[in-house]
């Protein structure tokens, strides 16, 4: 299968379990539009795609791939609804299109965000599918609440809110980047291996280090895009780390060297992934693809 069959394919996967579930939740419509709005507003399912290539490194990907990639995407989302509020980056455009408090408003979209990070929960523990073991699913419970909150995605939220017009170090930077972005990729590759129900403490040590350093070119290559991509190709505001005096690696070190970084982050992840053999090259594609992408 090609790359971009594979991306394709898990697209398809991860939108089916997501659209399924918000079927479900009928108790307030405007509610659940608005997590429709935001869960299917043309996202690239970067999360879920890093699930599947994660599960396909170890073994065959199942219905428990599916439900973590679908519980990973429904916290994105939620990130990112929260990212884009007044109190926060406060922005109008997110995917080329309104931003959910705009298209709904401030306080549907902070619901609507609340709602998204306990549907992950309810995908994630639902065990009418029996792919894994219960302990195997507490494992992935808990990685997953591990990275989303107050020592992962949430805690670096918080530092780049109180880092606005600050001079942070290097090393200040990269923990923040790690928690806001490279948490919540890490937990996407552990999952994936961990839904197999056979991945080895050896195969989860390298797939860590493969997506530490994923997960930083990630936001690397976020802070380079807002300097040199436009805000069509985007289909966010370009520009807006700067009009927020945001630390980035583009203030802290200049353009080129960021894009250095990002390059020698992709080495470290092929290198990471030196034991695998070819059924890891989805990975050694996302790895080069995060590092090459233009939005
Ligand atoms: C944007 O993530 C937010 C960051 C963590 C940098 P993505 O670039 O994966 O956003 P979508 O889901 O594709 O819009
Ligand atoms: C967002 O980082 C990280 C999240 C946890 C949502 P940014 O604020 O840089 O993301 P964009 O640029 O708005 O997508
Ligand atoms: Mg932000
Ligand atoms: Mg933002
Ligand atoms: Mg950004």
């Amino acid at each position: 299968m090609s790359f971009s069959t594979f991306i394709d394919q898990s697209r398809h996967r991860v939108d089916q379990v997501i659209n399924t579930r918000l079927d479900i939740y009928q108790s307030h419509t405007r509610l659940q539009e608005a997590m429709r709005y935001s869960l299917f507003n043309g996202g690239k399912r970067v999360r879920p795609i890093l699930v599947y290539a994660s599960a396909d490194a170890i073994a065959e990907s199942n219905g428990t791939t599916d439900q973590a990639a679908a519980a990973i995407e429904a916290i994105h989302a939620y990130s990112l609804i929260h990212d884009d509020l007044p109190a926060m980056d406060n922005d109008d455009l997110r995917r080329g299109k309104p931003t959910c408090h705009i298209a709904f408003d401030e306080a549907t979209a902070i619901l609507a965000g609340d709602a998204l990070q306990t549907m992950a929960f309810d995908i994630l523990s639902d065990t009418s599918d029996t792919d894994v073991d219960a302990n195997t699913r507490l494992l992935m419970i808990q990685a997953l609440a591990n990275a989303s909150g107050a020592n992962g995605m949430v805690a670096g939220q918080s530092i780049d809110l109180c880092a606005i017009n600050q001079q942070l170090s290097l090393e200040e930077l990269a923990n923040m980047h790690r928690l806001k972005t490279g948490a919540l990729i890490n937990s996407a590759v552990r999952l994936g291996a961990l839904s197999t129900g056979i991945a080895s403490e050896q195969q989860l040590t390298a797939l860590e280090v493969y997506a530490n350093a994923v997960g930083l070119a990630f936001q690397v290559q976020d802070d380079v895009l807002d300097v040199i991509s436009d805000t069509q190709t985007l289909g966010k505001q370009q520009g807006a780390d700067a009009a927020l005096s945001k630390p980035t690696y583009v203030s802290l070190l200049g353009l080129d060297s960021a894009k250095n970084k990002a390059k020698q982050l992709h080495e470290e992840a092929l290198d990471a992934l030196g034991g695998f053999d070819y059924r890891a090259d989805n990975l050694r594609h996302l790895s080069a693809y995060i590092v090459n992408r233009n939005h």
